[in-house]
C-alpha cells in the first residue's frame, strides 16, 4: 500500500500509551500517531513537535526534516493546540531525555489552530483552566487527573463484581427527599412555580436525587448486596473546596450486614481502589507526587499498611475538647464534627483514616438505627487525612414501629414513604449501607486540592458554565 493511501487508514494507528510503555519492541518500525501539538519549535531545517494524544502522561518528541516531509514549509507555521496525522518511525535515544523520537515521513493537518490558543507551554493557574473546563483536559495535570478518574471508576465496578454485588442505576429524578436536608433541586416545567403541583408533570413535587439510597435499600431486599454509582444533587450553598452542587456517588447497599461488617467493606474498597490507581497510574501518581502533593505517595502506601481506626463519636469529642483552643468552631457533645476537627482526628491525632461511629440522632438521617441509649444511631463516617468525610454511611432502622416513630418526631409525611415502609413491613432484615463521595475519592488518590478540579464540569453556587 502507497503512503498516501496509508496515512489515512487509521487501524493502523498506535497510542503513545503503547509506545511509551513498549517502545524496545517497537524500534526502527513505522506507525501511524494522531494527536495534538503540546508544543512546537523550528529552528534551521529542522521542527521538534510535541504530540499527545491523551492516552498517556507523557507527549511524544516528533522531529521532522524538510528533505524527509514534503509539506514542511506548512507544518513548521503550526500552532499549538493543531490537530496532526503522521506516518513515523520510532528511533529509540538512549542518551536523550525521552527514550525514543518519531521521524516523521508523511504527516497531515488535521485541525489548525490560533496563536491566541488559550493553553500555552507554561504553567497555567487552576482558576484560569476551570474557566475553560473544555479545553483543560489538553494539560498535563487534568489529562492525568481525567484518567486516574476513569480508573478508580473501573477499580469500584470491578470491586463490587468480584463481591457478587448487582450493580442497579436508581432514579436521578425523584419525589423522597433521602437526607432530609431540604437540599433538593426542584425539577419542574411550569413557568409559574406557586401554581399547584398537581397541574405539575408528575403531578406532584418532584426533584434531583441527593442520593439513590432508598431506592437501592428495595433493592437489597430483593439481591442482598447491590450498590448504585451514579449522579447526585444538592443544593447546599457551601462554598468549600470539597462540595459541589453535582457530584457522583457510589452507594452499596447490604442485606444481613450490621455496621461492623459495613466498615469492614468500606476499608476493603478503599484499600483496593488506591492499590489498582498505584497499579494502573504510575506515572500519573509520580507526577502528582511532585507537582501537585509531594507526601502522596507515601500517604497511599500507608494507608495500605494501616488498619482503620475506629472510634465512637462520643469518645471523639472528648479527645477533641482538649484541643478546643485550636479549632474555629468548639467541639460539644450533640454538635456536628466540622471539617476542621475531622482532619484533626485523623491527620494529628490517628494518622491514618478513621471511622467515627454513633454520632448523636439529631444530626443524622431519619433512616438511621436508634441505638439502645436513645440518644446516638448507628452512623458511620469515614475520615481521611487532607479531606475529612470521605464516606457516610450507616445501619438503617428495620424496625417498623421504630422508623415510623422516627420519622413522626421529625415530621415526616409517612405517606410519601409507603414505599419505603413495605420494606419494613415485608420481610425487614437488618442492613447497612454507605456512601462514597466519587470526587473525594479523585482528590484523595490525586491530592487534588478543589473538587472543581477533579469533576469534568464543576457546577458549585452561582457556576454552571456551560
Ligand atoms: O454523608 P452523605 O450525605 O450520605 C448519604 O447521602 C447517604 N444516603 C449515603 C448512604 O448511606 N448510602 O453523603 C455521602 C458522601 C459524603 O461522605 C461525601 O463524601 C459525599 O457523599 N458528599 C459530597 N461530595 C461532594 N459534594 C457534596 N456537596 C457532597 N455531599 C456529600
Ligand atoms: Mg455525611
Amino acid at each position: 500500500m502507497k503512503n498516501e493511501e496509508k496515512i489515512f487508514n487509521l487501524k493502523e494507528r498506535i497510542s503513545l500509551r503503547e509506545v511509551f510503555t513498549t517502545y524496545e519492541n517497537l524500534a526502527e518500525r513505522e506507525f501511524l500517531f494522531c494527536g495534538w501539538i503540546r508544543n512546537i519549535r523550528n529552528s534551521k531545517n529542522i521542527t521538534f513537535i510535541e504530540l499527545n494524544d491523551g492516552s498517556y502522561l507523557k507527549s511524544a518528541q516528533v522531529v521532522l526534516i524538510p528533505e524527509n516531509v514534503e509539506n514542511y514549509n506548512e507544518i513548521a507555521e503550526l500552532n499549538i493546540g493543531a490537530s496532526v496525522m503522521l506516518l513515523g518511525k520510532i528511533v529509540l535515544t538512549p542518551n536523550a531525555k525521552q527514550p525514543f523520537e518519531i521521524a516523521v515521513n508523511k504527516i497531515a493537518i488535521s485541525g489548525k489552530s490560533t496563536p491566541d490558543y488559550p493553553l500555552q507551554n507554561k504553567r497555567h493557574s487552576m482558576e484560569f483552566l476551570r474557566d475553560i473546563a473544555h479545553l483543560r483536559a489538553r494539560t498535563n495535570t487534568f489529562s492525568a487527573v481525567f484518567r486516574v478518574r476513569s480508573v478508580v471508576a473501573m477499580s469500584i465496578h470491578r470491586f463490587f463484581y468480584n463481591h457478587g454485588f448487582i450493580y442497579l442505576n436508581t432514579p436521578i429524578i425523584t419525589a423522597a427527599d433521602c437526607e432530609g436536608a431540604g437540599e433538593m433541586f426542584r425539577v419542574t416545567t411550569m413557568e409559574d412555580t406557586t401554581k399547584d403541583v398537581k397541574d405539575d408533570f408528575f403531578g406532584k413535587k418532584t426533584s434531583l436525587t441527593v442520593s439513590g439510597q432508598l431506592a437501592a435499600e428495595t433493592f437489597s431486599m430483593a439481591f442482598s448486596n447491590v450498590y448504585t454509582f451514579g449522579p447526585t444533587f444538592r443544593a447546599e450553598n457551601s462554598h468549600t473546596t470539597k462540595h459541589a452542587a453535582e457530584f457522583w456517588m457510589v452507594e452499596p447497599e447490604m442485606a444481613f450486614c450490621d455496621l461492623e461488617s459495613d466498615m469492614v467493606i468500606a476499608e476493603e474498597m478503599i484499600k483496593q481502589v488506591i492499590a489498582d490507581v498505584i497499579n494502573d497510574c504510575p506515572a500519573e501518581l509520580e507526577f502528582f507526587n511532585e507537582f501537585i502533593d509531594k507526601g502522596l505517595l507515601e500517604r497511599l502506601q500507608h494507608v495500605l499498611s494501616s488498619d482503620f481506626e475506629k472510634i465512637t463519636y462520643t469518645d471523639a469529642v472528648e479527645l477533641l475538647k482538649k484541643h478546643n483552643d485550636k479549632f474555629v468552631y468548639k467541639v460539644d457533645w450533640g454538635t456536628d464534627l466540622q471539617t476542621e476537627h475531622e482532619r484533626f482526628l485523623t491527620e494529628q491525632i490517628f494518622k491514618k483514616p478513621v471511622f467515627v461511629t454513633d454520632y448523636p440522632k439529631e444530626i443524622k438521617a431519619f433512616y438511621m438505627k436508634v441505638n439502645d441509649d436513645n440518644k446516638t444511631v448507628r452512623a458511620v463516617d469515614m475520615l481521611v487525612p487532607g479531606i475529612g468525610e470521605l464516606i457516610g454511611g450507616s445501619q438503617r432502622e428495620d424496625n417498623l414501629e421504630r422508623l415510623e416513630k422516627r420519622m413522626d418526631e421529625l415530621g415526616l409525611d409517612k405517606k410519601d414513604y409507603e414505599w419505603y415502609l413495605d420494606t419494613r413491613r415485608y420481610g425487614s432484615c437488618v442492613h447497612s449501607g454507605f456512601g462514597l463521595g466519587f470526587e473525594r475519592m479523585i482528590m484523595y488518590v490525586t491530592g487534588m486540592e478543589n473538587i472543581r478540579d477533579v469533576i469534568p464540569f464543576p457546577r458549585t453556587p452561582g457556576n454552571c458554565l456551560y
